[in-house]
C-alpha cells in the first residue's frame, strides 16, 4: 500500500498553496492542469495568474478572441494547448452552460483533455476517484514496481496504467494524487533522486535492486534535424509586418514574421514585392535566431527590409498586418520573435513611438 504513506508525506512536505489549489472551481483546476501539461509549476504560476485575472470565468474565456488567448499564452509553448483550451471553453459554454462534467470519461471527450488530465480535474475539482499518470507519476510508479522499459512502448504504458489503477485509494484522493505529483517533481526526480527521504523507499523495487538510475530508461536520444529559414523583417517606420500562421504545425495560430526558404534570402526584396506588393531595400543584418522544437532545430536568419515609401503597400487583411514594435510584447507572437522585435524596437525607440497606436486590439495596426 503506497497511499497512506503518500498522503502523510504530501501533508507534511507537498505543495498545498499553489494558486489553483484549495478551490473546487473546475475552471481554475482545468486551466492549471492544461498549463501543467509539459510545463513545470514554477513556469506556470505567472501565466496562470495573468490568465485568471484577464479571464476570471469560463464565460470570459469563451467570449475572448483567439489572438488574445494566444497573446496570454505566448512563451508557455505547445500552442495547440491554447487553441484547444479556447475551443473547450466555447464548447462547454455553448453546450453545457459553462459547466464542466465531473465524470472523467466525459471530461476526456473535451478538446485538449487526455486520460490523465481528465482524472486530475475529476479528483481536484469534484473529489472523484480516478487515476492519473503524467510523466512524473510514471517515473514514481515505474521505480516502485520495477517496471523497466520506456512508456512509449504500449506494453510498458499499459503496465503503468494498471499500477496507477491498483494503487488508487478509496479516500483522501486529493492528497494522494497531489502526493504522487509532488513526489515525482521532487524526491523522485530523474537525476539525483532523494531516496533517503522518500516515503516509498522501504519497498521500492528499483531501490532494492540498484535500478533507480536505470528506471525509467531514457528515451533513445535522437539528433534533431536542423531546419534553416529566412525571416522577412519588413519595416515601415516603427512598424513591422506580421503574418498569421496556419493553425496546424509549430506556433500554430500565432502571428509571426513572414518566412522564406533559406536560399530565397538573396532575393528577399523581390519576395516582399511579390507577396505583399511592397517595395523595399535591404536594411541592417541581425543575428540568427535558434530555437529547439520537439522534432527539429530551427535556425532563422532575419533579413531586414525597409519599405521605400512610408504608408505604401496593400497589407491589411486577416492574414498580414502591421504591428507597432512598441506593441510586440502584448501581441500573440512566438517568444523568440518577441525577443528579436524587442531588440529592434529598443535600439531606435523614441518617446513618441512608445505609446503605440491607440484603439487597435493587441497592438495590431492595419493600414
Ligand atoms: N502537474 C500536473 N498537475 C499538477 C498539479 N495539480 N500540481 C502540481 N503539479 C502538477
Amino acid at each position: 500500500m503506497i497511499a497512506p504513506r503518500l498522503v502523510h508525506w504530501q501533508r507534511r512536505h507537498g505543495r498545498n498553496d499553489l494558486p489553483w489549489q484549495n478551490t473546487r472551481d473546475a475552471y481554475r483546476v482545468w486551466l492549471s492542469e492544461i498549463m501543467l501539461q509539459q510545463t513545470r509549476v514554477s513556469s506556470v504560476i505567472p501565466y496562470f495568474l495573468r490568465f485568471v485575472e484577464r479571464f476570471p470565468t469560463i464565460h470570459a474565456l469563451a467570449a475572448a478572441d483567439e489572438d488574445e488567448v494566444l497573446s496570454l499564452w505566448s512563451g508557455l509553448g505547445y500552442y495547440t494547448r491554447a487553441r484547444n483550451l479556447h475551443r473547450c471553453a466555447r464548447e462547454l459554454v455553448a453546450q453545457r452552460g459553462g459547466v464542466f462534467p465531473s465524470d472523467p470519461s466525459e471530461l476526456e471527450r473535451l478538446p485538449g483533455i487526455g486520460r490523465s488530465t481528465a482524472a486530475a480535474i475529476a479528483v481536484f475539482a469534484f473529489g472523484r476517484r480516478a487515476a492519473i499518470l503524467d510523466g512524473n507519476v510514471r517515473r514514481v510508479l515505474a521505480r516502485w514496481e520495477g517496471i523497466a522499459g520506456h512508456a512509449a512502448e504500449p506494453a510498458v504504458l499499459a503496465a503503468l496504467w494498471n499500477a496507477a489503477e491498483r494503487h488508487l485509494p478509496h479516500d483522501e484522493l486529493q492528497a494522494y494524487t497531489q502526493g504522487l505529483m509532488d513526489l515525482g517533481a521532487s524526491l523522485c526526480s530523474r537525476t539525483r533522486p532523494g531516496c533517503d527521504r522518500c516515503p516509498l523507499a522501504d519497498d521500492c523495487v528499483a531501490r532494492r535492486e540498484g535500478l533507480v538510475a536505470a528506471i525509467p530508461r531514457p528515451r533513445p536520444s535522437r539528433v534533431l534535424p536542423v531546419r534553416e529559414q529566412a525571416w522577412l523583417v519588413i519595416r515601415r517606420d516603427d512598424e513591422v509586418l506580421v503574418e498569421k500562421r496556419a493553425p496546424a504545425g509549430v506556433w500554430g495560430g500565432l502571428w509571426s514574421l513572414p518566412e522564406a526558404e533559406a536560399h530565397e534570402a538573396v532575393e528577399a526584396p523581390a519576395l516582399a514585392l511579390r507577396r505583399f506588393a511592397l517595395r523595399t531595400r535591404a536594411g541592417a543584418e541581425l543575428a540568427a535566431v535558434d530555437h529547439v522544437f520537439t522534432h527539429f532545430r530551427l535556425r532563422a536568419r532575419p533579413i531586414v527590409l525597409v519599405c521605400e515609401s512610408s504608408g505604401a503597400g496593400g497589407v491589411a487583411d486577416e492574414t498580414a498586418r502591421w504591428l507597432a514594435l512598441a506593441q510586440a510584447d502584448a501581441a500573440p507572437l512566438p517568444a523568440p520573435v518577441k525577443v528579436l522585435l524587442r531588440a529592434l524596437g529598443s535600439s531606435e525607440r523614441t518617446d513618441a513611438s512608445q505609446n503605440g497606436p491607440a484603439g487597435f486590439e493587441h497592438g495590431f495596426h492595419s493600414t
